[in-house]
């Protein structure tokens, strides 16, 4: 306990409060955001924040005599003794509140009775202690909670705890598992008047409680690591998410290949199989640019060994699937396997690159190639190591790197909390280390991608942290085909994607467990949507491609990996935007109608950008189901039909429908179906224009380079008024090729006009 405020500090935008026990720190980035830190441990720099920016912001600081009082120009904060933080809105409105009760964990049974639920194997939750760090807030009742990373459950966290450690367990994720792969301890709290965001920056498993123990309160708490956290205030949900990645970065464009549609399966497990597989695609004109090679290409398991026997050529099987438009991505687990005689373990050894144990001997567990050491991705040179590693892949053609198991996974028990990590040139624990392995295994990863292939890497990682979202795209892990998992998938996603992770996918079909030819339909119509579009399976399960369930199967499939390649300039607009608001693909409806109270607990629709709203059928055995479309005027994407919002009605929705509808005003970009991307030259785009009023920004660019950091892309701004006035304009030319026309749809007419890179207008009507 820091107990009584002594005297306080100011120095520029750093507030120094001294306690009778200790110091805090209450830093002003700016007037909407203020970070809270005391520290009791020698913890390095934040993994997620690289760059910590503080604007020179004017701000008053007054102590009275209970407390200090600092006011920004948006905020009010009431520092009290204990360290112990009030903050409001300018106008008194109460924006979140320190809680000045006790926590009052949960009942606490007798030995007896423990013992008897035991014999029926029930587990028995420990009575929860007090943690070193915790920071417990006051619950008022209209709380919506969200965000919080990649998470079983509803939309909605209130009422859930969670456990912050990246945890690798196949079982079918349920609503009260406490812990998955990834580790994003950010949180956005959506109140009746008001919005505000917190992120705990502290890399040790940390707990969250969002009011499961007790109405009165929420709170989150490590025993490790320092009082570490943020605070954000704005106007809405948005600016909450433009302030926290504006401290942990976004998600750079990617190549525009990656947003096509990928194929993958454990077990595609020689050349023969895979090219077989490719063949099918081309063969059943189902659109595809990328198929993944999972731990079967290699050799007994090893990282960056190719298997001899089944992959014996794997640079002539690269090319050749190049020439038909396919891109292979590799999977690389980070544990390395113990073995005489090969060059990675060697070397790893020679130069002191794995984790140790407080002995000073190599820490050794299991993963798929048995015995197995685990690279110290803390160090920079062993991240510059693995970097290089990269190499062995890209000069085989190899164009994305898949990094699985990074929790990291160990078979053979938990590595023990205190196995020595590095923290850069400091001793580190696991426990500190953990959660960050796989964000460190990323940063690695891009960076040798971006060094020796010099085209925007695509990484693809299951374990993360906050801020992972510069590196690498993610997936959810090893889902099930059950329902359950198609109907989490939705929360689950716009959640990672209010966190900042908005490059994410689960896998189309489901991993685990079979999957059936309905399950199959209804994921792609979600998957379709979804930013990373991955069908994968597990080896052993039913195959799931999309041909393996017959025609009719095949025919919807198809259908809707098509509707993804006419939206893929849809798609990389919104790639292109979010790297300056930060905000995601695959958005909850609250992100942009906050103020209506039936779309914050809406958990099975949700919206592409702003323009697309998707209600996906997933409830087996369901043909119809209810929507709620949020207030203005919808289009129905299928009937046209236009519908009024602000109410709830009842969609038609046979199998080969996943109901769609469009804002009224919008213009959606379109490109013809390809067989993969760059198939085609598209010299022409067409447009989709919703009759209302609307802007609407489109970028153009090689798809591939960095070269758009120099200015060689293109933009342009179209623009329809609700007199159906239409305005095309290039407001960037930076790249060379430029569409010659644009194809324009409006209200069931179709209008070529030519375009030479000026300004025209067109009368619709
Ligand atoms: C893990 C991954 C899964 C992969 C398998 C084999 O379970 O989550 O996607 O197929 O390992 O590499």
């Amino acid at each position: 306990m820091l107990g009584k405020i002594i005297s306080f500090e100011k120095n520029k935008q750093d507030i120094t409060v001294v306690f009778e026990n200790g110091i805090g720190t209450i830093s002003v980035l700016n007037d909407c955001m203020v970070r809270i830190f005391s520290k009791t441990e020698d913890n390095g720099k934040s993994k997620a924040i690289e760059h910590l920016e503080k604007i020179d912001t004017e701000f008053d600081v007054i102590m009275n005599q209970e407390n200090l009082i600092i006011r920004t120009k948006k905020m009010l904060i009431n520092v009290f003794d204990g360290f112990r933080i009030d903050f409001y809105k300018l106008d008194g409105t109460v924006l979140c509140k320190d809680y000045r009760g006790e926590r009052k964990p949960r009942v606490e049974l007798g030995e007896e009775f423990i013992q008897l639920m035991e014999q029926e194997g029930h587990e028995h939750k420990k009575e929860e202690q007090n943690h070193r760090i915790q920071v417990v807030k006051e619950l008022e009742g209209d709380e919506f909670f969200y965000g919080l990373g990649d998470r079983t459950g509803f939309l909605n966290k209130r009422g859930y705890e969670y456990e912050m450690w990246n945890t690798d367990d196949p079982k079918p994720h349920v609503d009260s598992y406490k812990t998955l792969y990834k580790t994003i301890p950010f949180l956005i709290t959506l109140k009746t008047n008001c919005v505000y965001g917190i992120f705990f920056d502290n890399t040790n498993r940390s707990f969250w409680d969002m009011g499961k123990e007790s109405n009165d309160y929420y709170y989150f708490a490590s025993d490790a690591g320092n009082l570490d956290y943020y605070f954000f205030t704005g106007e809405s949900i948005k600016d909450i998410i433009k302030e926290y990645t504006s401290l942990t970065g976004t998600v750079n464009r990617p190549q525009l290949w990656s947003l096509g549609y990928h194929q993958s399966r454990w077990g595609y497990d020689t050349e023969h199989d895979v090219r077989k597989i490719a063949a099918s695609f081309r063969e059943h004109r189902i659109p595809c640019d990328t198929i993944h090679l999972d731990i079967d290409y290699m050799e007994k398991y090893k990282v960056f060994t190719w298997n001899k026997k089944n992959f014996e050529h794997p640079k002539e099987l690269i090319e050749d699937l190049a020439k038909e438009g396919f891109k292979i991505v590799t999977i690389i687990d980070p544990g390395v396997k113990v073995e005489k005689g090969y060059p990675i373990y060697e070397e790893g050894v020679k130069h002191n690159y794995f984790v140790k144990d407080a002995e000073g001997e190599i820490y050794v567990n299991q993963v798929w190639p048995g015995d197995a050491v685990y690279p110290d991705f803390g160090k920079k040179e062993v991240r510059d190591w693995w970097a290089d590693n990269q190499k062995l892949l890209l000069k085989h053609g190899v164009r994305g790197v898949w990094n699985d198991m990074n929790e990291p996974a160990s078979f053979k028990g938990e590595i023990p909390d205190d196995i020595l990590f590095s923290d850069e040139d400091r001793i580190a624990t696991h426990g500190e280390m953990h959660n960050v392995y796989g964000h460190l295994m990323s940063k690695a990863t891009y960076a040798g991608l971006k060094k020796h292939d010099k085209r925007r890497p695509f990484v693809i990682t299951r374990a993360c942290y906050a801020g992972s979202q510069k590196y690498t795209t993610g997936w959810t892990g090893d889902n099930h085909s059950i329902w359950a998992h198609l109907q989490m998938a939705i929360p689950q996603l716009c959640n990672l994607g209010l966190s900042g992770m908005s490059y994410v996918g689960t896998d189309v079909g489901g991993f685990g467990s079979d999957t059936t030819a309905e399950l199959l339909t209804r994921w792609v119509q979600v998957g379709c949507f979804s930013p990373l579009f991955r069908n994968h399976s597990n080896m052993g399960s039913l195959y799931q491609e999309p041909w393996q369930f017959g025609e009719e199967t095949m025919e919807i499939y198809r259908q809707y990996v098509e509707l993804r390649y006419k939206l893929l300039p849809y798609f990389y607009d919104l790639f292109v935007s979010g790297e300056t608001s930060g905000l995601p693909i695959m958005r909850p409806l609250v992100l942009h109608y906050e103020t209506d109270e039936r779309v914050r607990e809406l958990n099975d629709e949700f919206l592409v950008g702003e323009s697309i709203l998707v209600a996906p059928v997933v409830m087996q055995g369901a043909r119809s189901r209810m929507v709620y479309l949020p207030e203005g005027k919808w289009v129905d994407y299928h009937t046209q039909e236009e519908l009024e919002g602000g109410q709830f009605m009842i969609a038609k929705a046979p199998l080969e429908k996943c109901p769609m509808y469009i804002k009224a005003g919008s213009i959606l970009p379109n490109y013809p179906v390809q067989n993969y991307v760059g198939e085609k030259e598209i010299t022409s785009l067409t447009l989709d224009i919703y009759k209302g009023e609307g802007v609407y920004i489109h970028y153009q660019d090689d798809g591939e380079s960095f070269d758009y950091e120099k200015g060689v892309y293109n933009e342009y701004k179209f623009s329809v008024t609700k007199q159906g006035d239409f305005t095309a304009e290039l407001v960037h030319g930076g790249y060379e090729k430029k569409y010659d026309s644009f194809l324009l749809t409006y209200e069931g007419k179709e209008i070529l006009v030519p375009f030479e890179g000026k300004k025209i207008q067109v009368k619709l009507i």
